[in-house]
C-alpha cells in the first residue's frame, strides 16, 4: 500500500514537472509571435460583420454547435428577418446551432483532421492566437492545400480567404549556432512575409475582416460576457445599499450603549 502510494506521488510530480516544463516549448511551438487581435466584444456593428463573414467563410467547414441563432439575434441586435436573410444559410428554425455545412466523416476524408467545432475556439486558443492563424497562411508548394500556416505548420485548413488577402511567401533566415562542444545546428527563424499576389481587400481591411471574424467568435466563446457585467453591477450595487443599511442598523442598535 505504502509503496502503491510512493509510486502515485511520484507519478503526480513527474507529469506535474513534465507540465511545467511542456508549457513553455508548446507556447513556443508554432514559432510565431502572435499579433494583437484588439478586438471589442462591446462592439455590435463589428459582431454582426464577424456573424456574416463566420456564416460566409467558415460555416461550410466548421460547426459552432452550441450557439443559437435566436440567441445570435438577440445579443446581436437582429430581427429575425435579417437573421433568417442573412445568417442562416443552412438552417431552418431560429433555434436551431450552427451546423457545418460538411458531414464530419467527409471531412475528415477530405482534410485528414476534421475541422475542429469552432464554438469554444477562442476560449481554448485565445483570441489572438486565432487573428494571427488567419493571418499567417503562405505558399507552400509542396504542401497539399499549396499553403502552410506560421501559426500552425503543417496544417491541413486551406487558405479559405485567400480571395480577400491574396497570397503571399513567407522569408526564413538561418542562423547557425555552436554549443560548447563544437556541434553546429541551425535553426530556421520566421522573418515577415512578402505579398505574391494582391485580394480584393487592402492589408488594412482585411485586418479588420478577420478582427470582425475573431470579435464574433470570442463572443459566441463566452455568449453571456455583456450580462455577466450587467449582473455584476447589480450585486456591487446590493452590497452597497446592504452596507449602508447594515451600518446604520448598528448605529441604532449601540447608541444606548455609550
Ligand atoms: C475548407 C474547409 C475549411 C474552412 C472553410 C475553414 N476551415 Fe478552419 N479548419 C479546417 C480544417 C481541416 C482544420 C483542421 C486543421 C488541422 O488540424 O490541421 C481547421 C482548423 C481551424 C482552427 C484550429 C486551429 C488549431 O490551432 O487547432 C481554427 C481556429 C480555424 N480552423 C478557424 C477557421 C475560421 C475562422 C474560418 C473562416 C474564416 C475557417 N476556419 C474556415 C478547414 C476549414
Amino acid at each position: 500500500m505504502n509503496n502503491y502510494l510512493k509510486r502515485i506521488a511520484r507519478y503526480t510530480v513527474a507529469t506535474t514537472l513534465a507540465g511545467l516544463l511542456a508549457a513553455p516549448v508548446f507556447a513556443a511551438g508554432g514559432g510565431a509571435e502572435l499579433e494583437k487581435a484588439d478586438i471589442d466584444p462591446g462592439q455590435i456593428p463589428s459582431l454582426q460583420r464577424g456573424a456574416s463573414n463566420f456564416m460566409n467563410y467558415c460555416s461550410g467547414c466548421h460547426s459552432a454547435q452550441y450557439v443559437r441563432f435566436n440567441t445570435i439575434g438577440k445579443h446581436l441586435e437582429l430581427s429575425e428577418e435579417q437573421l433568417v436573410d442573412n445568417l442562416m444559410f443552412n438552417a431552418e428554425k431560429t433555434f436551431e446551432t450552427i451546423r457545418s455545412a460538411m458531414p464530419a466523416a467527409d471531412a475528415e476524408r477530405w482534410y485528414g483532421t476534421a475541422p475542429p467545432d469552432l464554438s469554444l475556439m477562442a476560449r481554448a486558443r485565445g483570441a489572438d492566437y486565432i487573428y494571427t492563424f488567419l493571418k499567417s497562411f503562405y505558399v507552400q508548394e509542396e504542401s497539399p492545400t499549396g499553403v502552410d500556416n506560421i501559426v500552425m505548420p503543417a496544417t491541413s485548413m486551406p487558405h479559405v480567404l485567400w480571395e480577400l488577402q491574396g497570397y503571399q511567401r513567407a522569408v526564413f533566415s538561418e542562423h547557425e549556432e555552436t554549443d560548447s562542444e563544437g556541434n553546429v545546428s541551425t535553426t530556421v527563424h520566421f522573418e515577415h512575409f512578402e505579398q505574391v499576389s494582391p485580394g480584393t481587400l487592402d492589408a488594412e481591411d482585411y485586418d479588420i475582416f478577420v478582427r470582425d471574424t475573431v470579435n464574433f467568435l470570442a463572443y459566441i466563446a463566452e455568449p453571456i460576457r455583456g450580462e455577466r457585467r450587467k449582473i455584476g453591477t447589480w450585486v456591487i450595487m446590493y452590497l452597497i445599499v446592504f452596507f449602508i443599511i447594515a451600518l446604520m442598523l448598528k448605529k441604532q442598535i449601540w447608541k444606548d450603549v455609550h
